[in-house]
């Protein structure tokens, strides 16, 4: 049965919208962010976040719909607990991203069923339910092959380490990421990637503080400062004219 959209989204989200509304010269700039904040609230982007989203911003429904659609982090259908992301792209899949993925399939649905993309295990938003995806490059190719807990790195993965982490998540716990926040969990995250963060700073810190460096990706900019290397100087070059219209 679907809900009118102000039953859904109470005072405070509406407080939230049109916080978000503010920090933009022109309203509907703030439909990305909103389109997260609706996600913090159902774990997914329904018809009725739609609806409030296109109210809020005094745009049309299928405008609305049409990014919604376009971005792979806008989900269509509830998402479990956590959100766990795991890359296929050439680097990863060669290094062994695919055989992490087939196993989460199989390990999160089993050998006759196994757990498709964006499909979840358990019942979405339930405590331990997981929903699984296959991601394209999440830019930690040098820490090949990754994975992303609702968008935190778990990095230099293997099937069994992904297994541990799943069966971790499942029983409740919330293990560090390799780099970035400490884990939260998907509507968390989406509260988090829409804009809103603690206002007191010992709970800001607490929340998005973690290691963001790894040594891998700094070793040539390591090598180019012991060896005195630079970048050759570029030139400024005016811009073309561009033709009026
Ligand atoms: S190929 Fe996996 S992070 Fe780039």
């Amino acid at each position: 049965m679907t809900q009118a959209p102000e039953v859904i989204f109470d005072d405070d989200i509406v407080a939230k919208a049109k916080n978000l509304i503010e920090r933009y010269p022109m309203s509907r700039s703030a439909l990305l962010p909103m389109l997260h904040l609706v996600q913090s609230v159902q774990g997914y982007v329904s018809q009725e976040g739609i609806s409030f989203c296109a109210t809020q911003l005094g745009l049309t429904d299928a405008e609305v719909s049409a990014v919604a659609t376009f971005y792979t982090m806008y989900k269509r259908r509830p998402c479990g607990e956590h959100l766990v992301s795991v890359c296929t792209n050439t680097l990863c899949a060669a290094l062994g991203g695919d055989a992490i993925y087939k196993k989460l399939q199989t390990h999160l649905g089993s050998d006759e069923e196994p757990l498709g993309h964006e499909e979840t295990a358990g019942t979405p938003g339930e405590q331990g339910s997981i929903t699984l995806e296959h991601a394209e490059c999440l830019a930690a190719c040098d820490l090949a092959p990754v994975l992303q807990v609702n968008y935190e790195y778990f990095d230099n993965q293997t099937p069994e380490k992904a297994v541990a982490l799943v069966d971790a998540l499942r029983a409740g716990k919330k293990p560090g990421p390799t780099r970035g926040a400490p884990l939260t969990d998907f509507k968390g995250a989406e509260l988090q990637l829409a804009g809103f963060f603690p206002e007191d700073e010992a709970t800001y810190n607490g929340d998005v503080d973690g290691p963001s460096q790894a040594v891998e990706t700094l070793r040539g900019a390591k090598i180019a400062q012991e060896r005195g290397w630079t970048a050759p100087v570029a030139n400024d070059v005016p811009l073309p004219e561009v033709e009026k219209k």
